[in-house]
């Protein structure tokens, strides 16, 4: 799905396993919460989904890793999944992946590009 590339925030509001930046995107025609994350020194942006039901992750607004920062948590049933790709690693979550975000980050800035629908 292609989408309007939009500034998120600043590099420097993502540190590496820490809180998500929370922001809305268009998908299907209506407006879904969704979040960005640093792992790996990367960002990874996921829509706020569980693919369990369809829950937010946050145990508190924007806290989505796990305790030790290596895997996103689903508050709710406690799916688990890789934060670099959205598979689903352990839990309820069974085959279902979060849903990607296409994001890039360039001069400090990081940027939401659309919803990867590949
Ligand atoms: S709603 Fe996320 S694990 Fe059940």
């Amino acid at each position: 799905m292609a989408g309007e590339e939009r500034l998120i925030c600043a590099s420097a509001a993502l540190v590496e396993g820490g809180r998500a930046v929370r922001f809305q995107v268009d998908y299907f025609g209506e407006s879904a919460p969704a979040f960005v994350v640093r792992f790996g020194g990367r960002v990874h942006g996921y829509l706020n989904r569980c693919g369990h039901l369809p829950m937010e992750l946050d145990w508190r607004e924007g806290e989505v890793f796990d305790a030790d920062g290596r895997h996103l948590i689903c508050s709710t049933h406690g799916a688990t999944y890789a934060a670099d790709t959205g598979k689903c690693v352990g839990g309820p979550c069974g085959s279902s992946p979060l849903v990607s975000l296409r994001m890039e980050e360039r001069e400090g800035r990081v940027v939401f590009k659309g919803i990867d629908d590949g």
